[in-house]
């Protein structure tokens, strides 16, 4: 376990662990049947374990199957397939391959399953807004178990890029802006995909993507690339691969983007250096779509031969789609003998994952047509996709307790168009998800208030004002649809798209008692919307089970307790604005005369910070103290009591902050979180242990804890701190893991 080798190390001996890990890198070899294959293969041979094909687009599996495909199989210049799905499909192929090849080698088949196969569940940053790692922990095992059913060995998921400029499209695919929270949630996801033992015929490999700093493109634009430093690339955005690859994630893929001018798939300080040398990561690097090739575009390669030898010397072992190694890797490596090591390394790491997942043995386990009739979207899926659901919501606001829906409510107003978007809840991918299997809110909202007489008016704005007028309540609907988020979809502006504002002004105005439910895939700058609705729950896209979930919020079943992942800025401009800012010279100062690190035109604060989420209860927190532990660990604990009149979540949260190092240190940093359930008067002491390593900080190519004053605070968000403790690091030290990848442990113990 790579957590165990954290520990503090002189730099000697850290220089010669690291030599020593480069050795065993380099000559690592595979079991005897792989090195016994790799002997017998020819140069094409292997090469075509390299090559990755697409057999379709997401939406049309298989599609593109035809005899030039199955000759392909045939002659062993296929490795793996993308979007090739169903178990009468792949065992097909597969026969091919295994029966029909010279070297009777399995093919691996491949699919973007992000946030569920068939069954499908809330987008991932909704599910992060649980605060719970058991929520996408369940949602990627059922993900998994539906997808190997039809035939599926891996999953290009989770995405576990930290964004932190909600203008880029794909905040919708990850945990949100935190390192510490994203780290959580990746392992959680790889746990949830890759079970117990990968061989198992209800796994997928996971594939922790996109590496790295995908998420840091300049201005949120996708694609673009990212201006950052080595440490916060190495505190920021490497910690959750970190955690994925300590969870033993099978795949990695790399990134569209440079760093600092150095894209990603010629990256070999990134691929090579960090993720082998220095993690020790043994698993199958693949590369995005077209990427290989897409080095020309970057102006890094003058021809698709320098690409395709650019990529493999960086460490990228398959070509997702470009055709670049298939095309002109052949001639290379015979023009270079030297390349050939680099070759069989690629190969042996294709060989290896499929060794994993018991292909060698049992190539069609995983297609089972018997199998795959009875696994998808079952009844206990959709339970667990509703308790998903309804866990991944966040009550942002909830002035005079307008929520849950009153007893007395007899005529509720449902206005907003994107209150029947049923196909908005599948969010960006969906696999095989269909929109006739998703439960919108209306229907789902009439069974649960079967009393109430419920009125829909869409976009209409006199329709929807006399609506409101005849109503006891509105819940007014807005935000963005599915397709504003994802891939290629990072937006300049981060306000309610079309008429959307103008529609809400006129609902508002008629002064009924007013409910908001938010859509969307990213923190939205509703700072207009929000400074004149009295109720606000953010409900992201919630999968197939949206609408039932949105009901048991709106009446109460379930008592709302996500918390946000992600600051909700109060406009375009001001973003980024992560919570986890350095101090600067001149600290933010709430007064506008002061020279300090502001905006003139916005208050100081975000619009919701991030952390925050309200509950139908509340909770008083007392008691907050830290001790030291024997072995140079400490205990911060608190005292956390329902003082409300129903069962509810909190989550308590611990941050960190360094006020005095050899740099500059973020004012606040996530070390710890536990989401906890209180009956009402019930009380619950919640600690955490803390070790040293865990506010280690990069510096000139090392993780360096400093002795010094460390200043803990626990609170129910960033911004709203319920205790403040400080503990003294003794010693110096030296680490060799991310601290945002250290997991925190905690319990919670009752308290009479
Ligand atoms: C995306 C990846 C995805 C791949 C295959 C690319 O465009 O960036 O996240 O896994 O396509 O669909």
């Amino acid at each position: 376990m790579l957590r165990r080798l954290m520990t503090a190390l002189s730099i000697a001996a850290c220089l010669a662990v690291t030599a020593v890990a480069v050795r065993a890198q380099e000559t690592m070899r595979g079991s005897a049947r792989i090195e016994a294959l790799l002997a017998r293969m020819t140069v094409e041979e292997k090469i075509g374990q390299l090559v990755q094909m697409p057999g379709g687009r997401q939406r049309t599996p298989s599609s593109r199957i035809n005899d030039e495909e199955r000759a392909r199989i045939r002659a062993g210049r296929v490795g793996s397939y993308l979007n090739v799905a169903g178990a009468a499909e792949t065992r097909a192929l597969q026969r091919i391959a295994v029966e029909e090849t010279r070297l009777h080698i399995p093919l691996l088949f491949g699919m973007d399953v992000i946030h569920g196969y068939r069954t499908i569940f809330p987008v991932p940053l909704a599910m992060a807004s649980s605060w719970d790692p058991a929520v996408p922990e369940r949602a990627a095992r059922i993900a998994a178990t539906e997808a190997a059913a039809a035939g599926l060995h891996w999953t290009f998921s989770p995405m576990v890029d930290i964004a932190r400029d909600p203008r880029w499209g794909r905040i919708v695919e990850g945990a949100g802006e935190d390192p510490y929270l994203g780290a959580v949630m990746a392992a959680a996801q790889v746990r949830g995909y890759q079970g117990a033992d990968l061989s198992r015929p209800d796994t997928i490999m996971a594939t922790a993507k996109h590496f790295a700093a995908y998420g840091a493109a300049t201005g949120g634009r996708d694609y673009g690339g990212a201006e950052i430093g080595p440490r916060s690339l190495e505190e920021i955005y490497l910690p959750p691969f970190y955690a994925a690859a300590r969870e033993g994630a099978g795949s990695f893929m790399a990134a569209f983007n440079e760093i600092d001018g150095v894209p990603a798939h010629a990256n070999r300080a990134l691929l090579r250096d960090t993720l082998r040398t220095r993690w020790h990561w043994p698993g199958l690097l693949v590369s995005d779509w077209n990427a290989v090739a897409e080095l020309r575009n970057h102006g890094v390669a003058g021809s698709e031969a320098d690409a395709a030898e650019l990529a493999l010397r960086a460490g990228v072992d398959v070509d997702m789609s470009s055709q670049a190694y298939a095309n002109a890797l052949a001639a290379r490596v015979a023009r270079d003998p030297a390349l050939r090591a680099l070759l069989d390394r690629a190969v042996r790491h294709v060989l290896i994952a499929k060794e994993r997942l018991g292909l060698f043995d049992r190539p069609y386990a995983r297609s089972d047509a018997a199998r795959e009739a009875g696994a998808m979207l079952t009844p206990e899926s959709r339970a667990a996709a509703r308790e998903i659901a309804a866990r991944s919501i966040v009550l942002l606001r909830n002035e005079s307790g307008l929520l849950p829906i009153a007893a007395g409510v007899r005529r509720i107003a449902v206005i907003g168009a994107l209150a029947e978007d049923a196909n908005s809840q599948l969010g960006s991918w969906r696999a095989r998800g269909n929109v006739e299997e998703v439960r919108p809110l209306l229907p789902a909202l009439r069974e649960a208030l079967p009393r109430a007489e419920i009125a829909a008016v869409g976009n209409d704005i006199p329709a929807a004002v006399a609506a409101a007028r005849r109503a006891d309540l509105v819940l007014l609907v807005v935000g963005e649809d599915f397709d504003m988020t994802g891939e290629a979809r990072s937006r300049a502006e981060l306000g309610l798209p079309g008429d959307q504002q103008a529609l809400a002004d006129a609902v508002l105005d008629t002064g009924k008692p007013l409910v908001v439910l938010l859509m969307g895939g990213r923190p939205l700058a509703v700072d207009r919307l929000a400074a004149r609705a009295p109720a606000i729950l953010e409900t992201w896209f919630l999968g197939v089970e949206a609408g039932p979930a949105i009901a048991d919020v709106l009446t109460g079943r379930v008592n709302p307790a996500g918390r946000l992942p992600v600051t909700f800025p109060r406009a375009s401009g001001a973003v980024p604005f992560p919570y986890d800012r350095l101090p600067s010279g001149r600290p933010a100062d709430p007064d506008p005369a002061h020279d300090t690190v502001r905006y003139r035109d916005l208050p100081i604060t975000p619009l919701f910070p991030f952390g925050h989420g309200l509950s139908y209860t509340n909770f008083t927190w007392s008691d907050f103290a830290v001790r030291p532990l024997a072995n140079g660990s400490f205990r911060a604990s608190v005292t956390v009591r329902n003082a409300g009149g129903r069962t509810g979540d909190e989550v308590v949260q611990l941050y960190a902050h360094d006020p005095v190092a050899s740099v500059s240190r973020p004012i606040q940093e996530l070390r710890g979180f536990r989401r906890i359930a209180l009956a009402p008067g019930e009380a619950k002491r919640v600690s955490f242990t803390l070790s040293p390593a865990q506010f280690a900080i990069w510096n000139a190519g090392h993780w360096r804890v400093e002795p010094g004053e460390i200043q803990l605070m626990v609170g129910a968000s960033s911004a709203d701190i319920r205790g403040r403790a400080s503990i003294r690091i003794a010693a110096a030290g030296e680490g060799r893991e991310p601290p945002a990848a250290i997991f925190t442990s905690s319990s919670e113990e009752p308290i009479r």
